[in-house]
């Protein structure tokens, strides 16, 4: 399995904070936004991974990740010139895929929470295994806002739809997928929506079709979020803040993810932390050495 991770986008709800810098470049606490998708791919075991990133950010993204060896992963980059809609990604992604399997994700989607881990193997595994493709429901209070997932007792998606009038459960899709190799074939045959968009729902919709679509519920233990207002970007800055002060363990921290899956050594974490020394960031990175 490979790892997309889409960091292109316009980031208008943002504006005028991403008028000239990429939201994914910036901080949510003490670190930025990428290395939260980016540190889920890690957890999963994953090294190769592409990121989807806009013309004029490729050199700021190169400049924080380069590519990727120095965390034992390689990171690759691909153009999106326009913000063409998220099921653009797995076509612009096709070469790099190859004939694997996909996992996908927003750059702007923040997750956490109690076997995270252990629960996206399982859908990893499924998907390597026998195909098809997994959503992930995470209960919401206002499911007219969201992309709103009906299943059965066995999580299979009955239905998707979109900012629903009358939705037929709490469950919202959450931007994260696993995607069998047809998922570049789906995508090659969507078709601009109203918006103008290659919308991944469509390309839901055909795994939908053809009744291979698997929903996993996120259960009240789960922190999401998608961190693309002013709103939940400030909310999932604090609760990265109080989790990681009160536990004293960091979310996200791609060093020590790469350090623990034994993908580099002590003295290359060491060379790591020495320019963050100032920070509690790279004194974090150095008590993991002690
Ligand atoms: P969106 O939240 O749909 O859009 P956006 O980030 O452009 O922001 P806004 O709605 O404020 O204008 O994007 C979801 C994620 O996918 C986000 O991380 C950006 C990324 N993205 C791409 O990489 N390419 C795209 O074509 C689009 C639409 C989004």
């Amino acid at each position: 399995m490979k790892a997309v991770i889409l960091a292109g986008g316009s980031g208008t709800r943002l504006y005028p904070v991403t008028l000239a810098i990429n939201k994914h470049l910036l901080p949510i606490f003490n670190k930025p936004m990428i290395y939260y998708p980016l540190s889920i791919a890690m957890l999963l075991g994953l090294r190769e991974i592409l990121l989807i990133v806009n013309p004029e950010d490729k050199a700021a993204f190169s400049k924080l990740l380069k590519d990727g060896s120095h965390l034992g992963i390689n990171i690759q980059y691909k153009i999106q010139e326009k913000p063409n809609g998220l099921a653009e990604g797995l076509i612009l992604a096709e070469d790099f895929i190859g004939r694997d399997s996909i996992f996908y994700m927003l750059g702007d989607n923040i997750l956490y929470g109690h076997n995270i881990v252990q629960l996206l193997n399982e859908a990893k595994k499924e998907i390597e295994d026998k195909g098809g493709a997994y959503i992930f429901g995470y209960y919401v209070k206002d499911p007219q806002r969201f992309g709103i997932i009906e299943f059965d007792n066995n999580g299979n998606v009955l239905s998707l739809e979109e900012k629903p009038q009358k939705p037929k459960s709490n469950y919202a899709a959450i931007g994260m997928y696993f995607f069998d190799n047809k998922a570049i074939e789906f995508a090659k045959m969507t078709k601009p929506s109203p918006r103008g968009e290659l919308e991944i729902t469509s390309v839901n919709d055909m795994y939908l079709k053809e009744g291979k679509l698997k929903v996993k519920l996120l259960g009240r233990g789960f922190a999401w979020f998608d961190a693309g207002t002013h709103d939940s970007f400030l909310e999932a800055g604090e609760f990265v803040a109080t989790i990681e002060k009160k536990t004293g363990l960091m979310i996200g921290c791609l060093e020590e993810i790469a350090y623990r899956n034994g993908w580099i050594s002590e003295e290359k974490l060491e060379e790591l932390a020495y320019p963050l020394r100032k920070t509690s960031y790279g004194k974090y990175l150095l008590d993991l050495i002690k």
